[in-house]
């Protein structure tokens, strides 16, 4: 019998994409997949394409009993609920335990790499809902998704556009994999119908210092970018100073003391384990966004 598969987070990025791909590449019949979300207005086009929606928040527990229910796999999309301390783990501990009260089957969450030892401000909340899921005793598929290389659309056409790129990664390496990557790997578990736990980092098949990187980017979109290393301290000045929120400053240069750090220097071999192909290239990302990237 086939299982029914409920995502959530349906309206975000991740989560169109993933749906898109259990759709089109796994080719998961319409009808075995459930897209949550907290506006379902935002979904008519799946929902035109067969596939059910349900209104799942995860501030609103009511709202979570009734959209797990009957659900076999789920997947539970971390949110971006970043502001408040302990709002997101709050969050996603209401989506553990709605899961574990409706009876679903299996869970996977996304989550971050090596959550346990990470200086991102953020980890706590991913170590947190790793816990609670294993707590349950449902089996689960734990993917830590890797720095998404979309993160570099959003700093990097100013840093090319003053030539200079201000980093506190010192030496650090980083391998960065693509949200569309992510998406596919994650569509491929959800689809295998595993009752086995497992947790998979999907990363790049590269891992690369600022100046690669810089070097990379220069060379894709044909201009020249400076490395400049600075501290924590100044990084988040001139973040703050940039106007870029307390949460949202802290949150990068914990990031960068994270790579520096070495956590992020990992290259996984379990995106090809989950999909059988390669993740896309660094380069090859730089040139495919070369116009959003010279903007
Ligand atoms: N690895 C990385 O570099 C990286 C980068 C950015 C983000 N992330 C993480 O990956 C997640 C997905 O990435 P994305 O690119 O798809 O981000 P996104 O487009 O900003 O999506 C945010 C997601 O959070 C969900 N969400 C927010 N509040 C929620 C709530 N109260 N209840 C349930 N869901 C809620 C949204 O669901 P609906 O709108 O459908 O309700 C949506 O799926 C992010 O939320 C974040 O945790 C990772």
């Amino acid at each position: 019998m086939s299982e029914t598969i409920l995502i959530t987070g349906a309206a975000g990025q991740l989560g169109q994409r993933i749906i898109h791909h259990l759709l089109e590449t796994e080719t998961v019949p319409a009808a075995n997949i459930i897209a949550a979300t907290r506006d379902t207005a935002k979904l008519g086009d799946l929902a035109a394409k067969g596939v059910a929606t349900r209104r799942a928040d995860f501030d609103d527990a009511a709202s979570l009993e009734a959209a797990f229910k009957g659900v076999d796999r789920l997947l539970i999309i971390s949110t971006d609920a970043l502001a408040v301390p302990g709002q997101r783990l709050k969050q996603h501990k209401a989506a553990v335990d709605a899961a574990a009260k409706a009876g679903v089957k299996h869970i996977a969450y996304t989550s971050m790499p090596s959550p346990d030892k990470s200086l991102v401000t953020f980890a706590p909340d991913h170590l947190g809902t790793e816990n609670a899921i294993k707590a349950t005793g449902i089996p689960y598929t734990i993917i830590r998704n890797a720095w998404y290389m979309e993160n570099y659309l959003h700093g990097m056409p100013h840093n090319l556009h003053s030539g200079t790129w201000y980093t506190a990664t010192g030496e650090g390496k980083i391998s960065n994999i693509s949200r569309e990557d992510c998406a596919r790997a994650i569509a491929a578990s959800l689809a295998s119908n595993t009752s086995q736990s497992a947790t998979y980092t999907l990363t790049g098949t590269e891992s690369l210092d600022a100046d690669k990187i810089a070097a990379v980017l220069a060379d894709a979109v044909g201009k020249p970018l400076k490395v400049v290393s600075v501290t924590d301290e100044q990084l988040g000045q001139g973040m703050r100073g940039a106007g870029l929120p307390d949460f949202v400053a802290d949150m990068l240069v914990s990031a960068d003391a994270n790579i520096r750090a070495g956590n992020f220097d990992l290259v996984t071999a379990d995106y090809e384990k989950l999909t059988g192909g390669k993740p896309e290239m660094l380069k090859d990302f730089f040139v495919a966004h070369k116009t959003a990237l010279i903007a």
